[in-house]
């Protein structure tokens, strides 16, 4: 298995276009099909092209997103200098509530730190609602929850998207029940394996507060990075999720869609309206 996911992890293959069309039919082959999924669904373990919206929230491919692009940088930056300190590849996106950004955070991070060629994996552990695929433009796969529930093999979990440079375990199948299948000993294992094929694991994952999914993906990856949205995140929910994060490791917080009003003055210079942007803050630990 680990020279087949060596072989996904690293690039030279012919990249195979996806075609999009609208369709709502299954294909019987785990992907899950829908109104915006398309007719053509790709191979296990295939190449995928995203096709992205032409105002997607990708800060790193936009021209459109120079200070969100900076911010995660600056983000890469941070966690890289943490790294140098401890151990630190699995990193697990979450947040208190839902909507403050974590799967719009996990992409871009995935994105920014696989421009200096790291070998980078993004992993959507949201089994309830997952979106990752959205954002990239993709139908929605097979993936995560088959390989848990061992209807398929890790190998054919991991796609390929060249367009980012990144590789990718869509969430699959929606289950109602994900914290069953997070607390195997599969999960483990999966990130265990996938810990010794790539340089970052970033983690997508549902809000902290509401369900215990996110408390379990805390407690078998690295480190958590914690996202709040400006005007939407309610302290004493950002409190509770700090308090739940007792004894695991906080990378770092993510302080999303800060407007002019909240940045500081420096950020207030470069922000034009509307801009898609993260603050990275200091390293922290939840006591
Ligand atoms: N900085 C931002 N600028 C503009 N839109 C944003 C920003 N952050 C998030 N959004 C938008 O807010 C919505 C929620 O974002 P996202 O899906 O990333 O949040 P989430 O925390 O993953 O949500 P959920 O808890 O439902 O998984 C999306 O429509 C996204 O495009
Ligand atoms: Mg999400």
């Amino acid at each position: 298995m680990r020279q087949l996911l060596n072989d996904l992890v690293g690039a030279g293959r012919k990249t195979s276009e996806i075609p999009m069309a609208l369709s709502s039919s299954s294909d019987g082959n785990g992907a899950h099909t829908g109104p915006e999924s398309p007719s053509v669904t790709p191979q296990p373990g295939e190449r995928l092209v995203c096709h992205l919206a032409a105002d997607a929230h990708l800060v790193t491919r936009s021209p459109n997103h120079e200070v969100g692009r900076e911010k995660f940088l600056i983000l890469r930056h941070r966690l890289s200098q943490i790294r140098r300190a401890r151990q630190l590849k699995t990193l697990l996106v979450t947040s208190s509530i839902p909507q403050e950004g974590k799967t719009l955070v996990a992409v871009n991070l995935a994105a920014t730190l696989a421009l200096n060629s790291s070998r980078v994996l993004l992993i959507d552990a949201d089994l309830r609602e997952s979106s990752v695929h959205r954002i990239l433009g993709l139908p929605a796969l097979s993936g995560l929850a088959e390989c848990l529930e061992g209807r398929t093999g890790l190998t054919t979990a991991v796609r390929r998207l060249d367009h980012l440079g990144i590789s990718y375990i869509p969430a699959g199948r929606p289950t109602t029940s994900p914290v069953n299948l997070f607390q195997s000993r599969i999960m483990r294992d999966v990130l265990d394996e996938v810990a010794s094929n790539f340089d970052w694991v970033i983690v997508d994952s549902p809000p902290l507060n509401p369900v215990a999914d996110s408390h379990c993906l805390a407690s078998v990856t690295d480190a958590v990075l914690l996202v709040a949205r400006s005007g939407i995140t309610p302290r004493p929910a950002l409190l509770e999720a700090l308090v739940a994060l007792r004894g695991i490791f906080v990378a770092g917080m993510v302080f999303n869609a800060v407007t002019n009003a909240h940045a500081s003055s420096y950020d207030s210079y470069y922000y034009g309206q509307g801009q898609t942007g993260a603050t990275a803050d200091a390293p922290m630990s939840a006591a």
